[in-house]
């Protein structure tokens, strides 16, 4: 099994480019299905759904606009409970449908956030798009519409997703070995 080291832990391969692109391609045609006519506003939770989003938007084909906000709750494996913005959201939300797009739905206290803030902000329909979900971490009560994949609780890196800032650049995903 391929294994690889960042900074002082061990991870090895769990789920691989070609699964990946897969369940990315079933969500894409899901939301083709049901955002025909809507002219959605895709919005990109940066850093770590950079990967999800572009190969979600490549297959996505309805008439549709993207923008991008960065938030900011982790640090090194662990979430800190508060989340930070970094950059906030620019364009107007009234009566839009908006289709959050994130790499992982963990507590959920990230996405409990953004969908309080497009709901105060006035946009008329809001779904959630997360490549990952982890249920057992899930601590908050939100509707999430597109989910690639399911994963255990354990902390994962690649496509996207990050250890200490490193480790997004991966096409697959490692999950940490204990030590
Ligand atoms: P939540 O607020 O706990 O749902 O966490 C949301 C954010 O934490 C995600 O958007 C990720 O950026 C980050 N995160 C959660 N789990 C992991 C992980 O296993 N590896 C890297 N980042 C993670
Ligand atoms: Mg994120």
């Amino acid at each position: 099994m391929s294994t690889i080291q960042i900074k002082d832990k061990k991870f090895a391969l769990s789920i691989t480019d070609a699964e990946i692109q897969a369940a990315v391609c079933k969500v894409a045609e899901a939301i083709n299905r049901d955002m025909s006519g809507k002219d959605p506003l895709f919005l990109c939770v940066l850093n770590g759904a950079f990967m999800f989003a572009s190969d979600l938007m490549k297959n996505v084909n309805v008439p549709c606009q993207i923008t991008f906000i960065k938030l900011s709750s982790y640090e090194g494996l662990y979430t800190t409970g508060v989340v930070k913005e970094i950059i906030g959201l620019n364009e107007s939300v009234v009566g839009r449908t908006v289709v959050v797009v994130e790499d992982i739905v963990d507590t959920g206290i990230t996405m409990e956030r953004i969908l309080a803030s497009l709901k105060a902000k006035g946009a008329s329909e809001i779904h959630v798009a997360t490549f990952l979900q982890k249920p057992d971490a899930l601590q908050r009560d939100i509707q999430v519409d597109y989910i690639a994949m399911k994963i255990p609780n354990d902390f994962i890196v690649g496509y996207g997703l990050d250890y200490d800032g490193y480790g997004r650049n991966l096409k697959d995903i490692y999950t940490v070995v204990a030590d």
